[in-house]
This record gives structure tokens, C-alpha cells and sequence, in this order.
């Protein structure tokens, strides 16, 4: 769908000013460099632009047209549009701002002149959008008057001045875009197509998105799990505080999604989730201009403090220190007979050019090394214009980044490195904070999945419905799981049946804490135990439940729930009185398989726990804990009454593994 747009024949830029302050304008003159096609102004008072004829409107234009861009005023734009399904185009670009971002009357009006184009087949980027860039065809089809060359990096943006900053720190860094696309509202094309461009497109290594919303999680979850397996998909996610979210309503009439839940879905689906826009870009900027993702990263400074520091940093970030290999040792003591040969390697404060140069060639030359950070600082004796001038003539294979120290001063010294493609910061740990990325990413595409969609599985045997606890329970019971003794009393005269001794409580799954509301009665020994917590529990709804005691060495919490965005997913972690506390949760997108829900639970301090269990014990509880984590997956496939499922305590102790307390809310 998104290839109508990149190698157009014909393209009417409709609103082409002749004002150069103009949109209208600045799009017309990006594209004068178009060599594949021909390009035509539309405005109905002008007679030539750019040295190109107009004309007064599609209409009147006698060829066909078959990429349209349009930056008229909103007020004009459905009558453009009419004209551009007359005219037979087959792909439109609406700049024009003012629609669903702006008001609900500019929301109807997107949908109406979006349900049209759809309609004659028309594909639509926009509108509110800033166009994009095809770069092997030398077409900018947007406003951006940077001048991109080619490249691997596709970027795909929901925010039109997002590009232009990018834009902007592309051309001083030397990186090329295989194209950037900005979205604006996504009334047609979104980020799963630009995705499914993007993934089968030679030219694109890697991918970097800013995105506000989505238009459908699971398609891009599928695209995502499919792609990350060749090319990292780096994705900074706009919206996720609650201010940002009020903020990216307003600015791309995006949905709020959940931030937690989407984290742990970009580790199931092999997208890398940054935080900043500093992260983004230079993640994406060093993964264009380094093909290879470094594994073995090798310090060398001529400042003892910040390689220590960016040490220390490395290893809060787990990125993984090279070490010398035995060769490398003998030749640099030989010529660095006054440094300690480890990582980080100090040069030490009176190094020269000639100094740091054969330490970096050793690195380069060095198996064991695969990535080579330079971090320069000014001594008395270094000469760091002479330092930068020989990396500008190291032709390095390995991955290369310099961290300058010393501000303003090296401002022109860190402007000359970035020009020759070499990455270069102020600061060595934005280095390795990027470099954690990337490794992140490297990762990335061994974990997906194939993804596939969430069914219901209709056919599947139901003996019975989850409507209340008595049900819930025989629902568990029948999925595997071990319940302790119970019965559910709704009178006096059931009162017999108790086991004891016993732990009540309410049956009433719906009441919020009950402990604080008396809904607990807790351990009951006689049967005047028993008369009594039902005298007290039976005003908190029409059942009490009678539970046989279980002593626990640990209490998990395992649940499901069903989100309106995401799906079905499972929660796993500690529980009962932890559960708050520690907050422990992982979260898997359902359907998942064996291997996922085992690295989701290693990911919970639930795990550690599991482990002692399971040396304590000489039993495998993780295993039975994972497969009891596919039950609950069963169960979730199987009923769809269940809208939320949570199981809190599941108590573990050496006789097995017990639902406890379920809370279940059906539909
Ligand atoms: N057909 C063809 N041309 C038309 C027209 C029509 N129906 N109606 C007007 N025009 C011409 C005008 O005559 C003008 O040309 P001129 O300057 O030579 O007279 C040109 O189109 C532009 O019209 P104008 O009324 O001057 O609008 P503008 O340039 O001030 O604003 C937009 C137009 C689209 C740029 C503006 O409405 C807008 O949406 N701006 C925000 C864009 C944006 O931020 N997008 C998102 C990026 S991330």
C-alpha cells in the first residue's frame, strides 16, 4: 500500500503557493528534485511557481495524476478530495492540519473525506501530516527542507516535527533514511503498514518509530514479532505519563494505552521500547551507520575517573567489557609500559595521538573485542584536536564511539567526527546507555514467537461456566489445580458441614478489602467458632466459604484479564500479603507457549523464591508453576465468560501447589 506513494509518475502538490513562506510552496520546491515523475501546481489564482505551469485545479489539469498532495486550508480539503477520486489518483497525502486532533467536527469530516478515499481505493497518508521522504528516488514529498541522503533507517513518526528534529541531526551526523514517513492522524495508512513496508524493504536495516497511539496492537504486535527477527524496531512511545497522554490527545488525536503492559509486550514481540528522545535518536542514528550490534565493548581513555565511571555504568547496564586477548596484552605492554592493561584501558594523562592510535588498531585487530569506545579528555600534554584529526583517518570495521569531554570548547572537534559517520557524544555514558539499547535490540530478535492472533477456542469441551466461586472453584479443579477443602454455606443448617478446623471468610468475590471490613472471620476450631463467623460474615453477601487452613512457605499471585487494546494477557508474581508490597508482576500476551511464560516468570522476584522451593523440597515447583501458567492460558482460551481471573494466594508449600482465594469477574 505504501509503495503507490514512492514511485508516483505524476504528482499534483494542490495548494502550491507562491509565497516561499508558504507549505504549499516549500513542498513544490523539495520536489523539483524528483527525476522519476512529473510534477504540477494546483492553485486557482496563479499562472506559474517554481517555473512550473499551473493549473487552476485537478480538474482542469488534462493528464492523469497519481500521487496528489494537498495543502489547502482544511475548509477546502473535501472538495480537493472529490476532486482527486474524479481525477482517478491513487494516492493522496493530506497536510492540511485541523481535523480529529483539532475538534468533533473536524474528527466527522476526517472519517467522511477517509471513508471516500477508501471507497475508490484511494490509499491515504494523513491528514496533519508532514508528508514523507523516499530518498532512493530523491522524492520529498514534505515540507522539511533538509536534505536526506539514502541510508538504512526507516523512520516512522506520528509526529511531524519529530521528523524535522531528526531531519535536522540527520544531515550534521551523516545518516541516510531509507524513508520517513509522518503518519499525522493515521486516517489511512498507520504504523502497521508503514511496518509491513519497512519489513520487506532491502533497503531498511533498521527501523525507528515514534508513535502516540496504535491503530491496531495486534497486527503491529504480529509485524513486530515478524520483523524484529532481521532489523531492530526501536520505538519511542509518546503519551505515556498522564500529562503527555492529555498532551498527545490534543497534538495527533491519539488513544491512551498502557504503558506497563506495553513494556512487557515489547519484550514478548521483539520491539525495543526507549524512554528519551536522546535514547531514540542515537540508538537508531549508531544502528544505521554500524551494521553489526557490538557484544564485547573495550575502554580506552586517557582519563582514569570517567573510565572507571563508564565502567561501573556498564555494568549497572549489563553491557559485557572485553578483555584483551593474550596478544594484545604483550604488545601494548611493550608499548604502554606504565598502564595496567585491562578495561577500561588508560593511555593515561600525558597520552599523544600516536598513544591512543595504536591502543584503538591493538582493539581493532583484537578477537575479543567488538566494539571500541574512545573517551578523550584534555590534559596538559594531550592534544585533543590532534587526537580527533587521527580518528578521522582510522578506517575502523568495529563499531567506533567517542565520548569528548569538555564542552563548548570541542564543540567543532565532536561537529567533525559526527560529519565523518563516526558516533560521538560529550559524555561516555550516553554511550553506554545506547549501547544497552542495542544489545537489548540484538536480543530482541531471538526472543519472538511466531505471534498469533487470540481465538477463542469455541469447540473446546465446556462442562460448565464460570458464574460464581462454587463454579469458579470446580472450574479450577477441573483445569488442574489443587483446592483446599471447602464448602460454601448459605444457612445455618449447612453449618454441619464444615470441616474443622477452617478458615472463614465471605464467599462475596466482589467486596474490596474485606479484612478491613470484618468480611474475614479467619480460623475457626469449634463448632460455636463456626456459628459465630457465620452470624458475622453472612451480612457481606448470601454465602460464607470455609476453607481447610494451609501453611505456605510462598504465596503467588496468578491471574488473567482481558484488555479492550491488548488482549488477553497473564499476570504472574508474588502474592498474597506481597502482593502490593513488592508490586512483583510479569505480564504474557496469550497465546504464548512454554518457553515464554518460563522467562516471563524468571523475570518476577517470585522466581528466586521458586528456586529455594525447588532445592528445599527436591521438587521442580517453577515447572509445575509454568504449567499451571498454561492452564490458566487454556482456561482464558476456552471461556469467554471469564472477563478477569485471579488467583491470590496460589499458596505453595511441600504437599502441592493451592488455589486458595479466587476472584473471578465474567461478562
Ligand atoms: N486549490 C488549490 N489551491 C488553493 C485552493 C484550492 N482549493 N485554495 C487555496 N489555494 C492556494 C492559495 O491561493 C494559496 O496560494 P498563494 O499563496 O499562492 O495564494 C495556497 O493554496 C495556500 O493557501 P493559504 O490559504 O495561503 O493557506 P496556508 O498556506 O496559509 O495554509 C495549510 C494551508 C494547509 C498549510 C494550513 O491550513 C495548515 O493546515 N497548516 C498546518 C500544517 C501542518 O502543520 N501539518 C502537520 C505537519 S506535522
Amino acid at each position: 500500500m505504501l509503495s503507490s506513494f514512492f514511485h508516483p509518475s505524476s504528482i499534483a502538490v494542490v495548494g502550491a503557493s507562491r509565497d516561499s513562506k508558504k507549505v504549499g510552496y516549500q513542498i513544490l520546491k523539495n520536489l523539483l528534485k524528483y527525476q522519476d515523475g512529473k510534477v504540477y501546481p494546483i492553485n486557482p489564482s496563479a499562472h506559474t511557481i517554481l517555473g512550473l505551469p499551473v493549473f487552476p485545479n485537478l480538474a482542469a489539469f488534462p493528464q492523469k495524476v497519481e500521487l496528489a498532495i494537498v495543502a489547502v486550508p482544511a475548509p477546502f480539503v473535501e472538495q480537493v478530495i472529490d476532486d482527486c477520486i474524479e481525477k482517478q489518483v491513487k494516492a493522496v497525502v493530506i497536510i492540511t492540519a485541523g481535523f480529529a486532533e483539532m475538534s468533533a467536527a473536524g474528527k466527522q469530516l476526517q472519517i467522511k473525506i477517509a471513508t471516500k478515499l477508501t471507497e475508490h481505493h484511494i490509499a491515504l497518508l494523513g491528514p496533519n501530516s508532514l508528508g514523507f521522504l523516499y530518498p532512493t528516488n530523491s522524492l520529498n514529498a514534505s515540507f522539511a527542507s533538509q536534505q536526506i541522503g539514502t541510508g538504512s533507517l526507516a523512520l516512522i513518526s506520528q509526529s511531524g516535527a519529530m521528523l524535522t528534529a531528526l531531519f535536522t541531526e540527520m544531515e550534521s551526523n551523516k545518516v541516510g533514511c531509507s524513508f520517513a514517513i509522518s503518519l499525522g492522524n493515521k486516517a489511512g495508512i498507520s504504523e502497521n503498514e508503514a511496518l509491513e513496508f519497512a519489513a520487506q524493504d532491502p533497503n531498511t536495516k533498521v527501523i525507528g518509530a515514534y508513535l502516540e497511539s496504535f491503530a491496531d496492537l495486534s497486527q503491529f504486535f504480529q509485524l513486530a514479532s515478524q520483523v524484529a527477527k532481521t532489523k531492530p524496531l526501536i520505538v519511542l512511545k509518546g503519551g505515556r505519563s498522564k500529562t503527555g497522554q492529555a498532551a498527545s490527545v490534543s497534538h495527533t488525536a491519539a488513544l491512551a494505552t498502557n504503558d506497563v503492559l506495553l513494556k512487557a509486550a515489547s519484550e514478548q514481540f521483539g520491539f525495543v521500547m526507549v524512554d528519551t528522545v536522546e535514547e531514540f535518536i542515537q540508538t537508531i542514528f549508531f544502528l544505521e551507520q554500524n551494521k553489526t550490534v557490538p557484544e564485547n565493548t573495550m575502554i580506552i581513555t586517557n582519563a582514569g575517573g570517567p573510565g572507571v565511571n563508564t565502567v561501573d555504568v556498564s555494568e549497572v547496564r549489563q553491557l559485557t567489557l572485553a578483555q584483551w586477548s593474550p596478544s594484545s596484552v604483550n604488545n601494548l605492554q611493550e608499548q604502554l609500559p606504565n598502564s595496567n592493561i585491562t578495561n577500561p584501558l588508560d593511555v593515561i594523562g600525558d597520552a599523544n595521538a600516536e598513544r591512543f592510535s595504536f591502543a584503538i588498531r591493538q582493539a581493532q585487530r583484537d578477537p575479543q573485542i567488538d566494539s571500541i569506545v574512545v573517551i578523550i579528555t584534555q590534559q596538559a600534554v594531550t592534544n585533543v584536536p590532534e587526537v580527533v584529526e587521527m580518528l578521522l583517518k582510522i578506517k575502523s570495521k568495529k563499531p567506533l564511539c567517542v565520548a569528548l569531554m569538555g564542552g563548548d570548547k570541542f564543540n567543532s572537534n565532536r561537529k567533525s567526527l559526527r560529519a565523518a559517520g563516526i558516533f560521538c557524544t560529550e559524555y561516555p555514558n550516553d554511550i553506554v546507555a545506547m549501547l544497552a539499547i542495542t544489545k537489548k535490540a540484538a536480543e530482541a530478535k531471538y526472543f519472538p514467537e511466531k505471534f498469533q492472533p487470540f481465538r477463542l477456542q469455541h469447540d473446546f469441551p465446556i462442562s460448565h461456566l464460570a458464574t460464581d466461586l462454587n463454579a469458579t472453584f470446580l472450574l479450577l479443579a477441573e483445569y488442574g489445580f489443587k483446592l483446599p477443602i471447602y464448602s460454601i454455606i448459605a444457612n445455618e443448617k449447612q453449618l454441619d458441614q464444615v470441616h474443622l478446623p477452617s478458615y472463614a471468610k465471605t464467599a462475596n468475590l466482589a467486596l474490596a478489602h474485606k479484612k478491613d471490613m470484618g468480611a474475614i472471620f479467619g480460623i475457626t476450631k469449634t463448632k460455636e467458632d463456626v456459628t459465630n463467623s457465620f452470624a458475622q460474615l453472612k451480612k457481606f453477601g448470601e454465602t460464607v466459604l470455609y476453607q481447610q487452613i494451609i501453611e505456605a512457605d510462598v504465596e503467588l499471585l496468578l491471574g488473567a484479564n482481558r484488555d479492550v487494546q491488548f488482549g488477553p494477557y497473564l499476570a504472574i508474581g508474588l502474592g498474597g500479603s506481597w502482593t502490593n508490597i513488592l508490586s512483583d508482576r510479569s505480564y504474557t500476551f496469550l497465546p504464548s507457549t512454554r518457553r515464554v511464560f518460563t522467562q516471563k516468570l524468571q523475570q518476577t522476584k517470585a522466581y528466586a523464591a521458586l528456586q529455594k522451593l525447588d532445592k528445599k523440597y527436591s521438587q521442580k515447583i517453577g515447572e509445575k508453576v509454568i504449567t499451571l501458567m498454561l492452564q490458566v492460558q487454556k482456561l482464558m482460551l476456552a471461556h469467554p465468560e471469564i472477563q478477569e481471573l485471579e488467583i491470590n494466594p496460589l499458596m505453595i508449600n511441600e504437599k502441592g501447589i493451592w488455589a486458595a482465594d479466587v476472584k473471578i469477574k465474567t461478562t
